[in-house]
Formats: C-alpha cells, sequence, structure tokens
C-alpha cells in the first residue's frame, strides 16, 4: 500500500462508554462521508486519500466533526455541501477557514 497524502475522518458518533448521543451522526455524518468518498473517487484520489468513519471524538457541539491529518485541520458544523468545497481546499493545500477551530 502506497503512503496515503491525507487521512479523513469523519465523526460517526459511536460511545463505547456514556450515553451515545449520535449528534453527528443524527446531523448527516453518513452522508458526509459518502461524499467524502465520492469526491476521492470522482477526483481519482482513492490511492490518496482515504476516508473513516470516528466514534465520538467528544466535540458533539461542533458535530458534525471532520478532521484531516497530516494536516492537522479540524473542521465543525460540516454539511455535505461543504465537502466539495473542503476537497478543493485539501487538493491546493489551503484549508477552509470559516469552518475551522
Ligand atoms: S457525536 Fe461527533 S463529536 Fe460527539
Amino acid at each position: 500500500m502506497e503512503k496515503l497524502k491525507h487521512h479523513i475522518f469523519v465523526c460517526g458518533s459511536a460511545r463505547l462508554v456514556g450515553e451515545n448521543k449520535g449528534f453527528c451522526l443524527q446531523k448527516g455524518g453518513v452522508d458526509i462521508i459518502q461524499a467524502f468518498n465520492e469526491e476521492v473517487q470522482d477526483r481519482g484520489l482513492d490511492g490518496d486519500i482515504m476516508v473513516t468513519s470516528t466514534g465520538c471524538l467528544g466535540l458533539c457541539s461542533k458535530g458534525p466533526v471532520v478532521i484531516i491529518y497530516p494536516d492537522q485541520t479540524w473542521y465543525g458544523k460540516v454539511s455535505v455541501d461543504d465537502v466539495e468545497e473542503i476537497m478543493d481546499a485539501l487538493e491546493q493545500g489551503e484549508t477552509v477557514e470559516r469552518l475551522t477551530f
């Protein structure tokens, strides 16, 4: 396997302990994951970028939360409509400042 350029983590809301609030999932987490996967495929980046669902990141009030490594970019209140802009920024080595925290 080639070394990834970016790994996109999208909160999938799962919690092993405590109450599962499912905030990011309720706010479209699955659709966001799917949108990122479609963008990666459409742009021919499937060897360079991986998209993974995470458990709850403990930042529910900022959800849906998306984290990109190794860039260490944290996005909050992401919607499906933001995914294309985030991918454009990622390819240009930039961030979507209005969504970062
Ligand atoms: S459910 Fe996404 S940060 Fe908690």
